[in-house]
């Protein structure tokens, strides 16, 4: 079969960066697609990460440490940004102006206003495909509930919960970096490190909370820097967002979202949990493979069944059926439905499940500007 390339410029090589080379590299694991992504450009401020691009690929034929040299290559159709959130703004925008397709990576702008500066350079480019890095949704477990959505078997819906949870931060001797800094990490800290990734699967439904009231919790308030001193470290790590959702098809609900730097034991926990009056489904990366339903009949037994998941990933794979599923496979399949969608527009995918867009990501600024504010005055906030 003939594939067509898509050459991607890289800027940021760090986690996030590495996660992306990975996949391309893993790309021959995905069957039966019409387009690869190549990587052809690489950018850092750190040299020091160019060899681990370098020495894996030998598609690459621009490499710098100004990614304007990334940006004004003929070379690169499509940008990979995975940069501090401080850069967000004049990273994408400038891309977008370079006439490249581009992933993002969250939260797409360090605050509203950042955001907002984005939408302007993503509306006056709509031939472009700009899309938000949010991966969690292409779990098979994450898919079924998303699938559950679209059929809404759920009677009326109790209550919607969805999180993600870290706990690293609960050593008092972890040093300080980026993201626990709102000159570089914003003001949102913990919100707008983790919050899109909680939001991504509510917005794409229309679940948009009509009003918030934020509990933000400061619980490490210093750390130490990278030469020993004790300095403070001023980001929310906790917030919990109790919201009210008044939709016309499913009802109006109760929805809390927490994003926890500080959950113990926890290290990458993202759940969704959906629970009706007469179905409920919930599912969490904490174990992995279990999908958890139930039905309920008036008058019958409240049972929770829970089925065990294979490898049914949205685009299929060379993997088993019943093999499992992890976080670099689900970064593989956003991979794939970010280049799918470039290569074949939102309407002929392969599958229907899209990237998060940079309208979703402008909402998720809107709801957490709202938490930020009821935080500030301890009251509810209208959004
Ligand atoms: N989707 C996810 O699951 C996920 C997970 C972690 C982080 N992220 C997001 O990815 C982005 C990057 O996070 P990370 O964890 O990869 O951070 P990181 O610190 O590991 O990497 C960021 C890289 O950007 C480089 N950089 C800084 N300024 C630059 C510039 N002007 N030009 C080029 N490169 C520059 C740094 O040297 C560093 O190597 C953030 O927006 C973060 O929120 C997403």
């Amino acid at each position: 079969m003939v594939k067509r390339k898509i050459r991607f410029g890289v800027i940021g090589l760090g986690l996030m960066g590495r996660e992306f080379g990975s996949a391309v590299a893993r790309w021959m694991h995905l069957l039966d697609l019409d387009f690869v992504p190549v990587i052809t450009a690489i950018c850092d401020t750190n040299e020091r990460l160019f060899d681990w691009f370098t020495d894996n690929f030998n598609t690459i034929t621009v490499k710098s440490t100004n990614y304007h040299d990334l940006l004004s290559s003929s070379d690169v159709d499509a940008v990979y940004c995975a940069v501090p959130h401080n850069l967000h703004q004049q990273l994408y925008i400038d891309s977008i102006q370079a006439g490249k397709h581009l992933l993002g990576e969250k939260p797409f702008g360090i605050d509203l206003n950042a955001n907002s500066a984005i939408m302007n350079a993503v509306n006056s480019h709509p031939d472009l495909l700009v899309r938000c890095s949010s991966e969690f949704p292409f779990y098979p477990g994450a898919h079924r509930v998303i699938e559950a959505i679209r059929q809404n078997p759920f009677g009326k819906i109790i209550e919607v919960e969805a999180g993600f949870l870290h706990s690293s931060d609960i050593n008092p001797d972890k040093a300080i970096n980026w993201k626990r800094m709102i000159a570089i990490n914003g003001e949102y800290g913990c919100m707008g490190d983790l919050g899109l990734h909680v939001l991504h699967i509510p917005l794409r439904f229309g679940w948009m909370p009509a009003n918030v009231r934020a509990l933000l919790n400061n619980i490490v308030t210093e750390r130490f820097d990278n030469t020993g001193a004790k300095v403070p470290c001023e980001t929310w790590d906790n917030a919990t967002l109790a919201c009210e959702v008044k939709h016309e098809d499913y009802g109006a609900f109760p929805m809390t979202l927490k994003t926890y730097r500080i959950a113990p034991g926890e290290t990458n926990t993202w759940y969704i949990k959906i629970f009706g009056t007469n179905f409920s489904i919930q599912y969490s990366t904490r174990y992995p493979k279990s999908l958890y339903t139930m039905e309920y009949h008036a008058g019958g037994k409240q049972v929770w069944s829970e089925e065990s998941l294979g490898y049914s990933s949205a685009y299929p794979t060379i993997s088993g059926g019943i093999f499992e599923f992890g976080l670099s496979d689900s970064i593989l399949q956003m991979w794939a439905a970010f280049c799918d969608e470039l290569v074949h527009g939102r309407e002929d995918m392969q599958q229907a499940f899209y990237c998060a867009t940079p309208y979703e990501t402008a909402e998720h600024h809107r709801i957490l500007m709202a938490a930020l504010h009821s935080q500030r005055d301890q009251a509810v906030i209208r959004i």
